[in-house]
Order: structure tokens, then sequence, then C-alpha cells
């Protein structure tokens, strides 16, 4: 796990949407796995593995909480298993399956903060990059959400032993 800290302004946002594809940098590479990502268009970045929960969320508010979810599996096909990943979010975020059939701009900031964490994971990436995850959350939520970062980690960690890769698969 890494974290990038700065003041407002630093320009870590920028940071972020430049290795995912939506900013361009105007100086310096983006190397993933040994390869310049720096000219890659943001879909093609998500089928490589990286996945952005944005700042401030972006939702889709006016699609349903499992609208939004599915729109995270949009690069996997019919045959995956993209009902086992929803109930894997879900499992992390039960409050997501209670509302799972409201329009997503009808949730609390900390639940619209959980589904855009849920629909990055939708892809199954192997990095994750999270902008300011816990923003605007009161102190339980933010302990709720760092609880589910941890738990990510460790079922990567397990996932990469298992496959006898080393932890960081991209290095
Ligand atoms: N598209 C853009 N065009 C011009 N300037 C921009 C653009 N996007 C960001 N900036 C500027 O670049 C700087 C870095 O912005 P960025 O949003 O990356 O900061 P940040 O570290 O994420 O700040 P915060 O903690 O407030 O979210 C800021 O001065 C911002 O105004
Ligand atoms: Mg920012």
């Amino acid at each position: 796990m890494v974290a990038l800290i700065g003041a407002n302004g630093a320009g870590k946002t920028t940071v972020l949407r430049a290795i995912s594809g939506l900013q361009r940098p105007r100086r310096g590479k983006i190397i993933y796995k040994d390869n310049d990502i720096s000219d890659m268009e943001a879909h093609r970045l998500v089928k490589l593995g990286i996945s952005h929960s944005p700042e401030g969320r972006q939702i889709f508010s006016r699609l349903t909480v499992l609208e939004n979810l599915l729109i995270g599996a949009f690069i996997k096909n019919k045959q995956s298993n993209i009902k086992g990943d929803i109930d894997y979010i879900y499992s992390l975020f039960p409050v997501l399956k209670d509302r799972e059939k409201l329009p997503a701009g009808a949730l609390s900031g900390g639940e619209q903060q959980m589904l855009s964490i849920g629909r990055s994971l939708m892809s199954s990436p192997k990095l994750l990059l999270l902008d300011e995850p816990s923003l605007g959350l009161a102190p339980l939520l933010v302990e709720k959400i760092f609880e589910v970062i941890q738990t990510l980690k460790k079922i990567i960690s397990l996932f990469c032993w298992w496959n006898k890769m080393p932890i960081k698969p991209w290095r």
C-alpha cells in the first residue's frame, strides 16, 4: 500500500488521473509492469488492471446502486462471474445490498464512497487508485473504509502467495 501525501493543490489528484489515463502528463513517463503507458487510453488501462475511484466519488447518481456496480464490470465478458463479484462487494459493504435498487444519488456521502470503491473493484484490478477515500466522512465510516482497504490488501497478498507471485506483481 502506498500513500501519496501533499497539501491542497500539490498535485495528488493530477498524478492519479495521469496514471489512469484521464489526463496526459506534460513531462515524464508512466511505467507500469515495465511498459510505458503514458499515452494509453483510460479504458485500455482498466483492461491492464488499473482502476480508479476518483476524488468526489463521481458515481452515476441517476442509475441504481446495482447499475453503478455493473458499469464497473464493463471489461468483463458474460462468462465471467459478475454476480459473484457483486456478492463479494456486498459482503464488504452490506449497506449497498440493502440499497441495491435505489438511485445512487439517494445514498449518503459515506455510502456513495463505498459504492465508488465497490465499482472500481468490479474490474478485479491489480492496481487500485483511491483518491481521498475518507473525504467528508464521519470518523466511524472512515474506520470502516480503511478496514475494508486492509482486508483487500490481505486478500491480494494471500492470492499472490497462493499463485507463488511476489506481493508486488507489477515489479
Ligand atoms: N485541468 C487543469 N488545468 C489547469 N490546472 C489544473 C487542472 N487540474 C488541476 N489543476 C491545478 O493543478 C494543481 C494540482 O491540482 P490537484 O487537483 O492535482 O491537487 P490535489 O493535490 O489533488 O489537491 P486537493 O488536496 O485539494 O485535492 C492545482 O493548482 C490545480 O488548480
Ligand atoms: Mg485532490
